[in-house]
Order: structure tokens, then C-alpha cells, then sequence
């Protein structure tokens, strides 16, 4: 057999699950991981440093660390960062911190100015804990930071040539599920800071390129 069916095969057996239990869901959001990794991936910017908030355990992280030169990974939940700290310790481009997103994104992006581009997904949020059936990080009235990550990030919008941001979750936000404001809000955000936007999945993508 050739080596591409082989790889396709592998590919499959791989993801069958989350796309079986995807079609069950009638291929609503969210996507599968895959899926939202290939979109982070297709998104990526050459000489990128890449700034994750939300490390959960880490599989975004990883491939972060594969598709830049720098990550950084803010994570809120302790037991997470520690565990998050073990499994990629071996992955030495990546720099795990442990604190709340809105308190330290500034930190983390001042850390990567060297960088001709940046890339920043933006999916840290009070969330259910699959392997531990508890909830993570966070209550539902400061479910998610969104507001005050994009208040930061307009800080240093003029030290970068490129840069995209990506944020998980999209359908959430229709100012009725916990604090997650309209769609509306990140459109007037990209219109305020000159982004261009689009929504792929389940993911919104603010993109910006000096010219
Ligand atoms: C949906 S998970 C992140 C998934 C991860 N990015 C991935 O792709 O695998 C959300 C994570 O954000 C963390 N979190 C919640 N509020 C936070 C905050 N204010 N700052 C940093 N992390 C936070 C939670 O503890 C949880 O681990």
C-alpha cells in the first residue's frame, strides 16, 4: 500500500470519534479539535510568536510550539498549569504561565515584541473539565476576559507588521449566555483598529497587516 493511503488511514482511525460524535451533533459547533487546529494552522503568520490564554491541557499549546518559533500559554486554573507544565516540558519553545489572562496578556505580549508577526488565540473562559467532571477557572458572571484581552491587545497593535487573532467560541456570543458580548462587539473592535474579520467554524478571526 502507498504510503499516502497509509496516512489517510492513520488520519481516520485518528479523529473517527470526534467526527462520529460531530455528526450525532449534526455537525454543529463547536468543531472538532482537528478541525479548530487545521483553522489555527491555516492561520498562522511567517516569524509569528503565538500567545495562547486558556492552556487547558495543553494539545492547542502543542501545536502552537510546532507551528512558531515562541509560544506563550496563560492558563488560570493551577492543576491545569501544573499538569500543563509536566506534559510540555519537553516542548522548549513554549512558555507556560500561570495567572488570570486579564491581568497578564500585557506581560506575555511585551515577552514577544521581537517578533516581526503575532498570533493570538484567545479562548480562556470558565469551561467544564472533561477529565476531571469539574468545572475549570472562573465564575459565570467573569466567565470569559474577552473585553479586557482586546482592551490590551490594543496596546501594542503598532509594534507588530502582522497580526491575527483568533477567538474560540463565536456562537457564544450573543450577550445572553453569561458575560460574552454581541458579535457585534469584536466587529466594531476590528472596525475601531483597522482588522479585517471573518468567522470560520466556530472561530472569529481578526487579521491586520501593516502597510
Ligand atoms: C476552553 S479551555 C481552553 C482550551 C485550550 N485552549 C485548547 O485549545 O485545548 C478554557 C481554559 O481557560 C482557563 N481560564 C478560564 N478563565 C481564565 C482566565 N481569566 N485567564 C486564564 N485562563 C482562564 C480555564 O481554566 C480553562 O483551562
Amino acid at each position: 500500500m502507498k504510503i499516502k493511503s497509509l496516512t489517510n488511514i492513520f488520519w481516520l482511525l485518528k479523529n473517527q470519534k470526534q467526527i462520529k460524535n460531530w455528526r450525532k451533533r449534526n455537525f454543529t459547533p463547536p468543531s472538532p479539535e482537528f478541525i479548530k487546529h487545521k483553522i489555527i494552522e491555516n492561520n498562522n503568520l511567517d516569524n509569528s510568536a503565538w500567545i495562547e490564554t486558556g492552556t487547558y491541557y495543553g494539545e492547542t499549546t502543542k501545536i502552537l510550539s510546532n507551528i512558531s518559533k515562541k509560544t506563550v500559554s496563560i492558563e488560570a486554573d493551577k492543576d491545569l498549569y501544573e499538569l500543563a507544565k509536566k506534559k510540555l516540558s519537553k516542548f522548549k519553545n513554549v512558555e507556560l504561565i500561570f495567572g488570570k489572562s486579564e491581568n497578564i496578556l500585557l506581560d506575555a505580549i511585551e515577552k514577544v515584541l521581537d517578533y516581526k508577526n503575532i498570533c493570538i488565540y484567545l479562548d480562556a473562559h470558565l469551561c467544564h473539565d472533561h477529565k476531571r467532571n469539574i468545572k475549570t477557572f472562573g465564575d459565570e458572571e467573569n466567565a470569559t476576559p474577552i473585553k479586557k484581552e482586546l482592551y490590551f491587545i490594543e496596546k501594542h497593535l503598532e509594534k507588530f507588521e502582522g497580526i491575527n487573532i483568533l477567538i474560540d467560541d463565536i456562537r457564544l456570543f450573543n450577550n445572553s449566555f453569561q458575560n460574552y458580548p454581541k458579535k457585534n462587539y469584536l466587529v466594531n473592535w476590528c472596525k475601531e483598529n483597522n482588522f479585517e474579520w471573518e468567522i470560520e467554524q466556530d472561530i472569529f478571526i481578526c487579521k491586520k497587516i501593516k502597510i
